[in-house]
C-alpha cells in the first residue's frame, strides 16, 4: 500500500467512530457558538455578534478579508488537529446569527429545527433531482409545495418546486411565461417576437440578467415607475405596455412584488392581474420576503389578488426562519412545471407509468442536481404547526409595532414610511438640530453598532427619491425579539448618535 492509500483506509475504516469522534468534539462548541449570542444562557456575551471589517480594528479582535485569508491559508496535513482550531476560528470570526443584535438583510437566525434539518440532509446526502435515489425526499417536496402553494391559490392543481435561490426562480418563472404562452418557443427560440418584460423601477439587476440569458436582451426589460410607497403604478404599467406595443414588442411578463426590499410594500396585484389578463401577459409576485404573512390571519389581507398570479416565489429561508436556503416558486397548476421545462431525457427520468404525479423533480426544472431544501421547511412546518408559524409572524409584526410606536415620540427620529406593511422600518436619526449630512450620520452609527458587537442593522437609499440621504432599515424579523433588545437598540442609536461630531 502507498502512503495514501493507507491514509484513505485508516481515515474510511469505520466511518461510524470517525462521525461520533468529530460530531463529540463539535456538539459543545457549537452550543458555546450559540449560547455566547442567547440571552437566556447564562454564558451570553454582550457584543458577540462578531466580525467588523475596518482596517483601524484589524488588529484587535476583528478582522478584515486579507488578515482572514491569512487565517485561513492552511497546509492541508491531514489530521484533525488543525481541523478542529479551524473549526475554532470559523465559529469566532463569523457573524454570529444567532444574536438578537442582528436585524440586517431580511433572513434571521437559525433555531434548533433548522439544524437539524442541514444535519438529516448531509446525511442522507440525497440528490433530489430522480425519485429512485430519493423516494422519500421527492414525495415531501411535492407534497409541501402543494400544501404550501393551495395557501396562495385556490386550483386543486397548485404545487410548487424549491429553487437554489430567488434568481433562478425569476429566470425560470420568466422562461415558464414564455414556454406556456409561446410553445413554438422552445423549439424554435424567440422566432420573429420582440418580447417585453415589465417590472417595477428599482426592481434588482436579476431581471435584466435573466432577459440576457433568456436570448430578449435586457432592452427588452421595461421599468415601469413606482409609487411614494415603492409599489408599482398600475396608471404607468398600462402607458408603458401600450407602448411597447406600438413599438412592435410583444409583452408576455409582469413581475409584482409582495414586500419590497426596502420598504417592504406589497403592490395592488389586483389591478395588475387585470392589466396582465388584458394583454396576455404572465402575472409573477416576487413574495421572496413578504409572501410569508399568508400564515398570518391579520396580515394576509394585503396578499388580496395574489391568488391572481402564474407564479409567486416565496422564500421560508427569511421569515420564517428556516436554515438558508430554502426557495419556493408555487404556480396555480403544478403541471406547469414539466410542461414547459421538460425535454423527455428518457436517460435520467424514466417515468412511472399511470402517475399522476411526476416525482422525478429537476423534470420541471432547468438544472439537474437538486438539494431537497424543502424538507428544513417541511420539518419547521411539522415541529412549530401553522399556529407557531403564524405566531412566528405576528410577534415580528408586533415588535416592528412597538419599534414603531417607540421612535414616533421622540422627534429626532423620522419614520420615512410612517406605516410599514412588512417587518423592515425606514428611518432617518438627526442626533442634534445643527447636523445636515444624514447619510454621513446613517452610516456612522451603523458602524458603530456592528464594531460594539451588539446590532448589525443595514442602511439604503431611497429607491423612490436617489438624491435623498441614506436611511437606517432595520429588519425586526425574529421570534427571540424582546422589548429589551429594541430598547437596547433604540439606545444604542442615541448613544452612538451623540458620540457624533460632523
Ligand atoms: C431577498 C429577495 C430576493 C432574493 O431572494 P434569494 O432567494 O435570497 O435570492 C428576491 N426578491 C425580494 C423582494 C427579496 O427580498
Ligand atoms: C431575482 O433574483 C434577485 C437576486 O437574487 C432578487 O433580488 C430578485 O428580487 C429576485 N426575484 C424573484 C422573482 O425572486
Ligand atoms: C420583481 O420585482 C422586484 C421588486 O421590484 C424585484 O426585486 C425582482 O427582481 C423582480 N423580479 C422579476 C423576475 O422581474
Ligand atoms: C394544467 O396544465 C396542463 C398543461 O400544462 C393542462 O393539460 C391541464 O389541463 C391544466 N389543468 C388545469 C386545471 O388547468
Amino acid at each position: 500500500m502507498t502512503q495514501s492509500e493507507q491514509l484513505l483506509s485508516q481515515l474510511e475504516a469505520n466511518r461510524v467512530a470517525e462521525l461520533d469522534e468529530l460530531l463529540t468534539v463539535l456538539k459543545p462548541k457549537v452550543l458555546a457558538h450559540i449560547a455566547k449570542a442567547d440571552p437566556n444562557s447564562p454564558s451570553y456575551q454582550k457584543g458577540s455578534l462578531g466580525t467588523y471589517h475596518e482596517p483601524a480594528v484589524l488588529k484587535e479582535k476583528f478582522f478584515g478579508p486579507q488578515s482572514a485569508a491569512a487565517k485561513l491559508d492552511k497546509q492541508p496535513q491531514g489530521n484533525s488537529d488543525e481541523l478542529i482550531k479551524t473549526i475554532d476560528d470559523i465559529l469566532e470570526y463569523s457573524v454570529n446569527t444567532w444574536n438578537p443584535g442582528f436585524l440586517d438583510k431580511l433572513y434571521a437566525s437559525n433555531n434548533p429545527i433548522g439544524v437539524v434539518g442541514d444535519l438529516l440532509l448531509s446525511v442522507l446526502n440525497t440528490n433530489s433531482h430522480v425519485y429512485t435515489v430519493s423516494p422519500v425526499l421527492s414525495v415531501i417536496e411535492n407534497e409541501i409545495g402543494k400544501k404550501y402553494a393551495k395557501l396562495y391559490f385556490n386550483t386543486d392543481t397548485a404545487g410548487g418546486l424549491t429553487f437554489p435561490g430567488g434568481s433562478w426562480s425569476n429566470i425560470t418563472s420568466m422562461h415558464m411565461a414564455r414556454a406556456l404562452r409561446y410553445p413554438d418557443t422552445k423549439a424554435k427560440g424567440n422566432g420573429n417576437h420582440k418580447f417585453a418584460v415589465f417590472t417595477s423601477k428599482h426592481c434588482h439587476y436579476s431581471v435584466e440578467k435573466a432577459a440576457i440569458l433568456l436570448g430578449l436582451g435586457s432592452e427588452s426589460v421595461f421599468k415601469v415607475a413606482i409609487n411614494e410607497d415603492g409599489t408599482l403604478n398600475v396608471d404607468e404599467l398600462k402607458k408603458t405596455i401600450a407602448q411597447a406595443k406600438e413599438d412592435g414588442f410583444t409583452p408576455f411578463y409582469i413581475n409584482a412584488t409582495a414586500g419590497t426590499t426596502v420598504f417592504g410594500s406589497y403592490d395592488d396585484f389586483t389591478a395588475i392581474s387585470a392589466v396582465a389578463k388584458a394583454n396576455d401577459c404572465h402575472f409573477h409576485i416576487d413574495g421572496s420576503w413578504g409572501g410569508n404573512i399568508v400564515f398570518s390571519p391579520t396580515q394576509r389581507k394585503k396578499l388580496a389578488g395574489a391568488e391572481l398570479a402564474d407564479s409567486f416565489t416565496v422564500n421560508p429561508h427569511k421569515m420564517l426562519g428556516v436554515a438558508n436556503t430554502c426557495s419556493f416558486l408555487l404556480v396555480p397548476n403544478l403541471s406547469h412545471f414539466q410542461t414547459s421545462m421538460s425535454l423527455k431525457a428518457p436517460y435520467l427520468f424514466h417515468g412511472r407509468e399511470n402517475d399522476e404525479d411526476n416525482y422525478d423533480l429537476a423534470d420541471g426544472t432547468m438544472g439537474c442536481g437538486r438539494r431537497p431544501d424543502a424538507l428544513k421547511f417541511y420539518l419547521a412546518w411539522l415541529y412549530y404547526g401553522t399556529q407557531g408559524l403564524a405566531s412566528r409572524v405576528d410577534h415580528a409584526y408586533a415588535v416592528v409595532d412597538y419599534f414603531v410606536n417607540l421612535v414616533k415620540q421622540d422627534k429626532r427620529f423620522q419614520l420615512v414610511i410612517e406605516d410599514p406593511q412588512c417587518l423592515q422600518v425606514c428611518f432617518y436619526y438627526k442626533p442634534r438640530e445643527d447636523i445636515h449630512d444624514l447619510t454621513a450620520v446613517t452610516r456612522y452609527i451603523s458602524r458603530e453598532l456592528h464594531k460594539a458587537g451588539e446590532y448589525l442593522v443595514d442602511f439604503s437609499p431611497n429607491p423612490t427619491k436617489l438624491d435623498s440621504p441614506e436611511f437606517f432599515r432595520v429588519v425586526f424579523n425574529s421570534p427571540i425579539l424582546s422589548k429589551e433588545s429594541v430598547d437596547g437598540l433604540y439606545n444604542a442609536i442615541i448613544k452612538a448618535g451623540d458620540e457624533y461630531t460632523e
